[in-house]
């Protein structure tokens, strides 16, 4: 019999996730999601992407729903609307503290619990519902992650999860930081991988049936140029504050990074609005 409890994540989700590198890793990534203001992001300029992603899961009434990398709970909360049961999980405690308030402001209830991605501290088929928004995707190990989700979700459940394209603006503005950025570190793949279904599909292989990929866009609206996005993202955006802190006191390099930053913006602004592509992936665990 295995030594394996079913109330813990796999041996291989623990042992990685035990090691001390991670460990600190992982506070690295946490510090770096509390840091700037990404409510604000939520808020202003993405926060529409989990009810999109909901409703087109059609999450019901009664369901168990569980949110991987919520934030502040921009999928969970339009999914505790419809009345499921639902679970919220982040890295970042201080994201799930301001869902948390907004859901009790709302008079709703939801579980809100600092759980890391790759090492989801729930028995294996605990929930219908699995969802992570623009989430999921920022967990370094993708298999390890994608692993996880399946391995929560209950046979005959639901898979979703909605992520940046490597081409579409949010994809794009990665490429833009990464001469600036440190080397990943090793063994960490991109995030906007999980924009590419083929890679999706790789993850999830054999365990899922129906497999829905979907090429959508967001309009934003809320910049009116280049500078305004890139000033916007250098002061509320986690990952863009720590390229940026990562140059330390090196203008040149800061004054090129300003500048690539807001020639992508403009690239990107037609007639006030920009349409930033995203992949939304869902799909049936047998
Ligand atoms: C772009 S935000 C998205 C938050 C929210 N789902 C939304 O739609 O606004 C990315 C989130 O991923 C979380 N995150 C990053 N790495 C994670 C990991 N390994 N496990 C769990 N959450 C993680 C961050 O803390 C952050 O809240």
């Amino acid at each position: 019999m295995s030594m394996q409890s079913s109330t813990e994540p796999t041996s291989a989700a623990t042992s990685l996730t035990a090691m001390p590198e991670d460990q600190a890793l992982k506070a690295r990534h946490a510090a770096m999601w509390a840091s700037g203001n990404y409510p604000a992001v939520a808020d202003e300029v993405v926060g529409s992407l989990g009810r999109i992603l909901v409703g087109t899961l059609e999450v019901q009434s009664g369901q168990r729903v569980l949110d991987v990398a919520a934030g502040t709970g921009t999928a969970a909360l339009p999914a505790a609307r419809q009345g499921a049961h639902v679970t919220a999980t982040d890295l970042t405690p201080e994201l799930l503290d301001v869902g948390r308030a907004e859901a009790t402001a709302e008079g709703l209830e939801l579980t809100w619990q600092t759980a890391d991605a790759e090492s989801l501290p729930f028995a294996d088929a605990t929930f219908d519902v699995v969802l992570s928004c623009i989430g999921v995707m920022f967990a370094p190990h993708h298999q390890q992650a994608a692993d996880e989700l399946l391995r929560v979700c209950r046979p005959g459940g639901t898979v979703g999860v909605l992520s940046w394209t490597p081409e579409g603006f949010i994809g794009q503005m990665f490429a833009t930081m990464k001469p600036y950025a440190p080397s990943p570190p090793a063994g960490a793949s991109p995030a906007p991988l999980w924009g590419r279904a083929d890679h999706v599909r790789s993850l999830l292989g054999e365990r899922v049936t129906d497999l829905v990929a979907r090429q959508q866009t967001l309009r934003v609206n809320r910049f009116s140029d280049g500078i305004e996005f890139r000033d916007f993202f250098k002061i509320n955006y986690g990952p863009t504050i720590a390229v940026y802190r990562f140059l330390g006191d090196d203008a040149s390099r800061m004054a090129a990074l300003d500048a690539d930053l807001a020639a992508l913006g403009d690239r990107f602004l037609r007639e006030g609005a920009m349409d930033w592509e995203y992949l939304l992936i869902t799909a049936t665990h047998v």
